[in-house]
């Protein structure tokens, strides 16, 4: 019978019990329904769970995954109505975060026969959050598997979904996927699966949109893997298990990473996207003339966006298809203003990394707004090798024709056209 209430977590002395997923895997994770704030910034209505599974072979026992340490009490009582500790051949971590490794150090205290299998790329990892040097561990990669016998549990390199460390796991003899954070959500639920849950659909968009969306390169390259495996269920660590068409999620994970507006670009163009805020309009004509500047490169689709109304939510899509952003800022106490800042925050959730960046902007007395806005394009990784311009007050007909050939020059730049500077040694001396 498969469990539908919370009853069915607990045993008759009110133990925390293992739910069964299979003959040979069961769920021995942690439920945590009150939490409604996750790694500071995550809004998490329905709280969350801390998934972990145990594997029986025919020559032993597998743990994948624990669970975060305050809930290490829950887990140890699953995994030991199920299984002895003598029998734990097998421990994976398919990523260190703590809410997955807190109760790691205990596991293997109390099953040191347990070999540990970690991702190439968690090794450091694993010696700073755990601050224990002599920790052995097999490190793997894609292709790497580990034989509890009659089951097998195959790895997948799935770097940066999200955190360096990732890594999937799969068993071929059940067709279970255990991924990590891959396809999970947080949304705590004691009916476990996700045809028995509360409709998660929301929690499931918002997962992707704020861990994995700043990755979507690296969740193509995880799916070219994935998609060719045969799957029945989907085990992540948070959230709903994904039994019932587990294919759907995969589906949506490959919709989500590809490009979410409809393209109006043909190939071959490229799109600079301008955005400002002006004062008393200087900004705004330094802005325009920018504009009509790079609109004389052919195939730069070139767009102009006042900030004035404050949204920036409707840009972040864009913004994460454009080839080249340019903001125009005036300096008001010292600082560029406040809707130029909060467009570059809503930012964290994108790979804006090597797109064309720029600044211009009027100022009054100092004109700080400009540079700082420049620090934090390159503190973004984007590339900014036009210098900033700034204008003081209002632009001169020179001026504005500077900004003309600076719209051009960032124009040209996208297209590979711009002239390399040659510095003349003579020059330096
Ligand atoms: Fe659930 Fe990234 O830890």
């Amino acid at each position: 019978m498969l469990p539908v209430n919370e009853a069915e977590l607990i045993d008759k002395q009110g133990y925390p019990k293992a739910v069964e997923l299979s003959e040979r895997v069961h769920w021995i994770g942690a439920l945590d329904p009150s939490l409604r704030t996750f790694d500071i910034i995550l809004k998490t209505a329905n709280g969350t769970t801390y998934n972990a599974y145990a594997i029986r072979g025919s020559d032993g026992v597998a743990v994948v995954d624990t669970v975060k340490e305050g809930f290490a009490e829950d887990f140890f009582a699953r995994l030991e109505s199920i299984a002895d500790y003598d029998e734990i051949k097998v421990i994976v971590l398919n990523h260190l975060e703590p809410d997955h490794t807190g109760a790691l150090p205990e596991l293997m205290r109390r099953a040191p026969g347990a070999q540990l299998y970690i991702s190439q790329k968690a090794q450091a990892m694993l010696k700073a959050l755990l601050k224990q040097d002599q920790m052995s561990y097999t490190p793997v990669l894609t292709g790497d598997c580990v034989s509890l016998g009659d089951r097998t549990l195959e790895f997948l390199h799935t770097p940066y979904l999200h955190w360096p460390d990732t890594q999937c796991t799969y068993l071929p003899e059940e067709k279970f996927l255990f991924s990590g954070d891959v396809f999970g959500c947080h949304f705590c639920d004691n009916r476990l699966f996700n045809d028995r849950a509360g409709d998660f659909r929301f929690s499931f968009e918002y997962y992707y949109a704020h861990i994995m969306r700043p990755f979507r390169d690296h969740v193509v390259r995880a799916l070219d893997l994935i998609e060719p495996l045969p799957v029945s269920t989907i085990a992540p660590t948070h959230g709903p298990i994904l039994r019932d068409r587990p294919d759907r999620y995969v589906r949506r994970y490959r919709q989500l990473s590809g490009s979410l507006l409809e393209s109006e670009i043909s190939p071959g163009h490229k799109t600079l996207l301008i955005f400002y805020i002006s004062s008393y309009g200087n900004t705004r004509r330094m802005a325009e003339a920018v504009y009509s500047g790079a609109m004389q490169v052919p195939d730069v689709r070139v767009s102009l966006y006042d900030l004035e109304g404050g949204e920036v939510e409707p840009f972040v899509d864009l913004i994460e298809e454009a080839d080249g952003l340019v903001f125009g800022t005036p300096t008001i106490n010292g600082d560029a203003v406040k809707p130029v800042w909060d467009l570059l925050s809503s930012l964290t959730v994108i790979n804006i990394k090597t797109k064309l960046g720029a600044v211009f902007g009027s100022y009054g007395w100092t004109g700080e707004g400009v540079p700082l806005v420049e620090d934090r394009l390159r503190g973004l990784k984007m590339r900014v090798p036009i210098p900033g311009l700034r204008v003081k007050l209002i632009p001169t007909d020179e001026e504005l024709e500077a900004c003309r050939e600076f719209g051009l020059q960032l124009a040209q730049e996208l297209m590979g056209l711009r002239a390399r500077k040659v510095i003349d040694m003579a020059d330096l001396v």
